[in-house]
């Protein structure tokens, strides 16, 4: 019987994580009919969906499995896990199925282009590439209602494993930084969105200092409004291409899931200022979506997203793994962890 305690207690957080994925998918289950709702047609999943369905679960449960083992190997503590209010959670909901209607209906007339008064507000000064409703979502990254639903968005996408997958980089971090608590180290944070790997980097290293830097006024007070807790992180809206930072400031850059969303050669200067603003022997990081040859069982996933989703330049992104742009500008031991549809890739600068 103690055992069987034990046992239990030991993997509470596993059965959590689990619990939460099974959620998250649940909800999910309802999107078709939305969209059926919205434009009179079933978008009809891709035979591969059902085909690597028993993988795709097996992927997330052997996620959540590996996150859990972090967390009792002391890389992060367990209150990365801890639940939002049940409440919040379910009165969201139907804000996130509007907007999922609203999705179909442009995706149905290709449009992806909308903005709301309070976005064009904004718009002038944004690169163009940007000025866009990524995913097809009402705002693009630029409204209040936005930058509330995407979080939840993200995890129904990813069936609940989305913090999971961000959470790859805190481990090769902590293998650099020796396991310190992050005392007189500066990290940067680049397309920080609404704080969310923010957050589990604040709680596994608590006393660095995190800049955060977002395009999008409105993911950045999101971000402000969820982490007011922790005292030590700034944010600062502007471009990772356009870092005002003096050189050699950080300890570490990383990133999650900002390069799929940009052009190869807005790509390429977010990581020579990357590189420019990090300490020499730096931690250069990122989490994002797999890329070609990362894992074969996949491959259809990675044609699917870019066609589901408005994400011009993801076809791009895949065939230009971003171990090869790390090896290029000189940085030492390039890693990556791949973990469900992601990857974390890091390297160290000379
Ligand atoms: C897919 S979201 C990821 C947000 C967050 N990192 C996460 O894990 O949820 C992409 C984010 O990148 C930001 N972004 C896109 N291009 C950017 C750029 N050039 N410089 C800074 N932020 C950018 C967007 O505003 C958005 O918040």
């Amino acid at each position: 019987m103690e055992t069987l305690r034990k046992k239990i207690l030991n993997k509470a957080g596993l059965y959590y994580s689990l619990a939460r994925s099974g959620n998250f998918a649940a909800q999910g289950l309802l999107l078709p009919f939305v969209t059926y709702l919205a434009t009179g047609t079933s978008r009809a999943q891709p035979k591969e969906f059902k085909a690597h369905l028993g993988e795709l679960l097996l992927r997330i449960k052997s996620i959540h499995e590996k996150d859990f083992e972090n967390i009792k190997n002391g890389l992060y503590p367990v209150e990365v896990l801890y639940p939002e209010s049940i409440l919040k959670h379910a009165l969201r909901y139907p804000q996130v199925l509007l907007d999922a209607f609203r999705a179909a209906q442009r995706r149905d007339k290709k449009s992806a282009h909308e903005f709301s008064d309070e976005a064009n507000e904004y718009l002038a000064d944004l690169p163009e590439y940007y000025k866009r409703n990524f995913h097809f979502q009402t705002g693009g990254y630029l409204s209040k209602v936005s930058a509330e639903l995407y979080e939840h968005q993200v995890e129904i996408l990813f069936s609940g494993a989305a913090d999971a997958m961000r959470r790859l980089i805190i481990p090769p971090m902590k293998i650099h930084f020796e396991g310190e608590d992050g005392e007189g180290l500066h990290f940067l944070e680049l397309a920080s969105g609404t704080g969310r790997l923010t957050r589990s980097l604040a709680l596994a290293f608590p006393k660095a200092k995190i800049t955060c830097v977002d395009l999008s006024p409105m993911y950045l007070a999101k971000a402000r409004e969820r982490l007011k807790d922790f005292k030590n992180i700034n944010f600062v809206q502007g471009a990772g291409e356009k870092l005002t930072f003096k050189p050699k400031t950080f300890n570490a850059v990383v990133s999650c899931f900002l390069f799929h969303e940009l052009p190869m050669a807005v790509r390429e200067k977010v990581l020579a200022e990357s590189l420019r603003c990090l300490k020499p022997m730096g931690f250069l990081g990122l989490v994002d979506s797999i890329q070609k040859n990362d894992d074969q069982e996949f491959q259809w996933a990675l044609k699917q997203f870019p066609l589901d989703f408005h994400e011009p330049f993801y076809k791009n992104y895949v065939q230009h793994p971003m171990e090869t742009q790390l090896e290029l500008l000189g940085l030492k031991n390039v890693q990556t962890e791949v973990g469900f549809l992601s990857k974390a890739v890091s390297g160290i600068k000379a």
